[in-house]
């Protein structure tokens, strides 16, 4: 650590909302550790990434910004990799990038405080640790601090060999891991989660996934399901809104999974009593899994005004072939059918998806009837992805895999389907009133921007005498679409 009085560090994150959630709760474990958040990698003492290994893309940026930032390390500057990739990957960091001193996966951090003082004991003492492959730098409390994932050994290609030249330096660093094996039924709850925004705010209600679709690493990287109580749910969420807040979104890898360890709420009823909570305006829950998507769901949509009419629910492939080599445990008639009970809501809700295209086998005839659904269902918007083979999975061994180039071509064809279905659902909002929460301004283009209850992105002009409050809710009405926003101006 630097001579200052007060320890620093950076955090960068990468990957999904249960990421950035999880970055916040970081955050504030470290605040209350005593160190300082810092704006930049130079003026901090600690360097921490939150990772993510969902594709192979998303797993290389941290190796690539380690490499970028290794010189630092003759400053005396600690380098932590937390998250997926830290699980995932586990002690093989430090034979990758023998400059990193503690790696902490993503059902661990409840340990990190521990870690931390570790960390700094270590750097304190000036002690020489162990060789390479004796990461059990913890003595005493070794134990309870680490168990390292035995069962889950990385994929040979995705590591490059050290060179024996590199070993010694590599030796001399200060190890600390902190792996939790997929059994844990610890979630990561703490009351010192530091959100980013004043007005709209994360709640995780389970973590882990045990669906094991077959091409996802996530069920090995965050460990079994585990739901919070549902009463632990409403009080942060009653804190959050004596705090202020007025949006809530749930969080989980599977939130339809949920199952409340009291047995008092099912999630259709948590996402209802949050609704209920006073002072709460808005509440989103992402993310959707068809197969435990009830009807009850959409009823609690349709009975609590607060509840966002929203629903991303990720479908992957149109094919039922490709679904059932997916392993997603349900065929294309039974996810339309969840898409019946929204389109008859008495509200109209806005649907989302994700698809992976080129899965191995996948067919021109598997990949038309994905268009075909496309068109089907209207979504609003879909993220869409190249197939990505990750460690561990049950895809890896499926033979016909898809060429990248036959991939990216899939993927364009698709993008540009959905453009013209976004460009014609986004055109009928054309002439009519919604409420936004306003989310910031533009100053570039002098617009205000806002987001309705459907997740859409609806930027604005308003007279100076009307400057609206970030946070507020205001009515605007629309004037002009394109295929992933809306333009309006504000009632007055
Ligand atoms: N390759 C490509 N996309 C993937 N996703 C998950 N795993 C993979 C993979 N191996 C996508 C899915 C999921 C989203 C979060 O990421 O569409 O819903
Ligand atoms: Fe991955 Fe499937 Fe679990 Fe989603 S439900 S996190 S895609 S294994």
């Amino acid at each position: 650590m630097s001579g200052d009085a007060q320890k620093t560090f950076y955090l960068e994150t990468f990957g999904c909302q249960m990421n950035v959630h999880d970055s916040e709760k970081v955050v504030g474990t470290l605040i209350q550790e005593g160190y300082r958040q810092v704006e930049t990698v130079e003026q901090a003492d600690l360097i921490l990434y939150n990772t993510c290994s969902i594709r192979d893309k998303a797993e290389q940026k941290v190796f690539h910004r380690l490499a970028d930032y290794k010189k630092l390390q003759a400053q005396g500057k600690k380098f932590g990799v937390l998250g997926c990739v830290a699980q995932q990957e586990g002690e093989k960091i430090f034979e990758r990038a023998p400059h990193v001193s503690l790696v902490c996966g993503s059902a661990s951090y409840n340990k990190l405080p521990g870690m931390l003082v570790q960390l700094e004991g270590k750097s304190a003492a000036r002690e020489i640790p162990r060789p390479a492959g004796e990461n059990g730098v913890l003595q005493d409390d070794a134990a309870s601090v680490m168990s390292v994932w035995n069962s889950l050994s990385p994929e040979p290609e995705a590591w490059s060999p050290v060179p024996e030249s590199r070993k010694p330096e590599a030796e001399s660093l200060i190890r600390i891991t902190g792996l939790d094996d997929r059994q844990t039924d610890k979630c990561f709850e703490t009351e010192f989660t530091s959100r980013l925004n004043p007005h709209r705010g994360y709640i995780t209600i389970i973590e882990g996934c045990d669906k094991f679709c077959a091409y996802c690493v996530v069920p090995f990287t965050r460990g079994k399901e585990r739901s919070r109580t549902s009463a632990s749910v409403l009080n942060e969420a009653l804190q959050m809104a004596d705090l202020g807040y007025t949006e809530i979104q749930l969080l989980g890898q599977n939130v339809n999974s949920y199952r409340d360890p009291d047995g008092k709420k099912s999630f259709a009823e948590l996402l209802a009593a949050v609704g209920e909570v006073p002072g709460i305006k808005r509440v989103r829950f992402t993310t959707s899994h068809p197969r435990d998507f009830g009807k009850d769901i959409v009823d609690a949509i349709d009975a609590v005004p607060t509840l966002c009419d929203h629903v991303h629910l990720p479908v992957q492939s149109g094919s039922t072939r490709v679904l059932d080599a997916m392993q997603r445990l349900y065929s294309r008639e039974q996810y339309l059918q969840r898409i019946n009970w929204m389109k008859s809501a008495r509200r109209q809700i806005s649907i989302t998806t994700d698809v992976i295209v080129g899965f191995p086998g996948e067919t021109e005839s598997d990949f038309a009837e994905t268009l075909g659904l496309l068109e089907e269902v209207g979504y609003d918007g879909v993220f869409s992805f190249k197939y990505s083979a990750r460690p561990n999975t049950p895809a890896l061994s499926l033979d016909d895999a898809i060429p990248e180039a036959e991939k990216s071509r899939r993927l364009d064809v698709l993008m540009s389907k959905q453009k013209e279905i976004q460009k014609t659902r986004y055109r009928k909002y054309v002439g009519t009133e919604c409420e936004v929460m306003v989310e910031g301004h533009n100053d570039a283009r002098a617009q205000w921007i806002g987001r309705t209850s459907q997740n859409k992105t609806l930027n604005f002009t308003a007279p100076e005498a009307a400057t609206p409050a970030v946070g507020s809710y205001v009515p605007v009405r629309v004037t002009a679409s394109f295929p992933n926003s809306l333009l309006g101006e504000l009632v007055v």
